[in-house]
């Protein structure tokens, strides 16, 4: 059986059409931040799945990665790494490419964030065609950390997502037909 927070959750999403071009449902978390319950549940939910499981690094993906990592991590007392696109971190960085439907993009993450052997998750608002995940999967490995999950809020799973995430489990709240 379902958690009955999840529903709430779900039921506070705006899904928008057509945004940012035809044919897109943008789903829009803003409106679950509105909603004091459903944000609280909705970081519950996460808490009481990573909090003993000796996760040192929540990873968080820009943009919306970096609204619902930070809570997590101070509850489970981890800290926040954002991962960001590029040009953002003024450090040294490391990079990952990943393609999109046009082209390529890159995730960028601080040299020295992390220690090759720490556990991390990952997390983001919204998991599409799991490029984004994928490239964050990438660059934490290749410096010598074990994911031990991706977590997302919804995941379209027409898209198939999960598919390019390789052995790295995901974790998701709401599924969006
Ligand atoms: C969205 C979403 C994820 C990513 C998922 O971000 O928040 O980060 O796309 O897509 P994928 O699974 O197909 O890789 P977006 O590209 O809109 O960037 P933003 O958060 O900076 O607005």
């Amino acid at each position: 059986v379902q958690d009955p927070r999840i529903a709430k959750i779900a039921s506070s999403i705006r899904v928008i059409p057509d945004f940012p071009k035809p044919g897109i449902m943008f789903q829009d978390i803003t409106t679950l931040l509105l909603d004091t319950e459903a944000f609280k549940d909705t970081i519950a939910l996460f808490v009481e799945r990573y909090k003993d499981k000796d996760i040192s690094v929540v990873a968080g993906v820009e943009a919306r990665g970096f609204i619902f990592g930070p809570p997590i991590a101070l509850a489970i007392g981890a800290k926040f790494v954002p991962m960001r696109k590029p040009k953002k971190l003024p450090g040294k960085v490391i990079s990952e490419e990943y393609s999109l439907e046009y082209g390529t993009d890159k995730i960028e993450m601080h040299v020295g964030a992390v220690e090759p052997g720490e556990r991390a998750i990952i997390i983001d608002d919204l998991i599409a065609t799991g490029g984004t995940l994928a490239a964050a999967i990438r660059l934490l490995e290749r410096v010598g950390v074990k994911i031990v999950e991706c977590a997302c809020v919804i995941e379209l799973p027409e898209l198939k997502g999960k598919d390019k995430l390789g052995e790295t489990p995901l974790f998701v709240l709401v599924s969006s037909a």
